[in-house]
């Protein structure tokens, strides 16, 4: 069953300045970054891939998500207890492929917290959820983006994890809206992983635009009659 808390929200990126922007809100929970996202980033080689993991950690109290580059077993196994070792905040990111599996259940026997990332199809969501997977990150946008509904995923995982009262949380990923966040509080997902724009997007309304300015000048006319 999902937890009856609010929906949490992570950041998806590996600029420090969005994640400051982002965590002076008060409302950060975590971060999920991946490959490319630090490379948009330009950061580069293993060393400052862990040293940013580790900037990310100073910075925001919260679960942040490090992604393995190996694919074959041992070799996310021994990326991926690197990476929990760095910091309590890691979450070792693992690929939605045989080894994959194999490893999130290594690390669940470890207690080692797994986010089980490129998950499109329920399918794979159950097998990320039985091998223990503390996250489960489905792609909404990119479903969308080749005409699926990436939305009616996340449904479908909430109905078949709450049949099972699978732990594994559903991290709602890929999202580019803000609509596409309030969609997936209204589904019940645990978390949205979203970037900086969509978050702040949610703060716009424009009848609080036009209703705020009339509010101060209504004051300043009663300041000065
Ligand atoms: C999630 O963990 C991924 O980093 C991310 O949400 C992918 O989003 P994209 O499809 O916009 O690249």
């Amino acid at each position: 069953m999902y937890n009856f808390t609010c929906m949490k929200f992570f950041i998806d990126t590996a600029n420090l300045e969005e994640i400051r922007e982002a965590n002076e809100l008060g409302i950060l929970d975590g971060v999920t970054t991946n490959p490319s996202l630090m490379a948009k980033d330009n950061v580069t080689g293993e060393e400052n891939i862990k040293q940013r993991y580790l900037d990310i950690c100073e910075i925001v109290d919260g679960d942040v998500s490090a992604e393995v580059i190996a694919t074959d077993l041992k070799g996310m196994i021994r990326e991926g207890e690197a990476l929990a070792n760095l910091h309590p905040g890691v979450v070792v990111k693992i690929p939605m492929i045989k080894d994959g599996i194999k490893a999130i259940k290594y690390f669940t026997d470890n207690r080692i917290r797994t986010n089980c990332t490129l998950v499109f199809s329920p399918g794979q969501a159950i097998l990320a959820a039985k091998a223990g997977a503390t996250y489960v990150s489905p792609f909404l946008g990119r479903l969308d983006d080749i005409s699926h509904d990436g939305l009616a995923l996340i449904e479908e995982l909430r109905t078949i994890y709450d049949n099972y009262h699978f732990e594994t949380q559903i991290l709602a990923a890929s999202i580019r809206h803000p609509m596409h966040i309030v969609e997936c509080a209204k589904i019940g997902a645990d978390v949205a992983t979203c970037p900086l724009k969509p978050i702040m997007q949610l703060l716009k309304h424009p009848l609080t635009d036009r209703g705020l300015a009339q509010f101060l000048e209504d004051y300043r006319k009663g300041s000065n009659p």
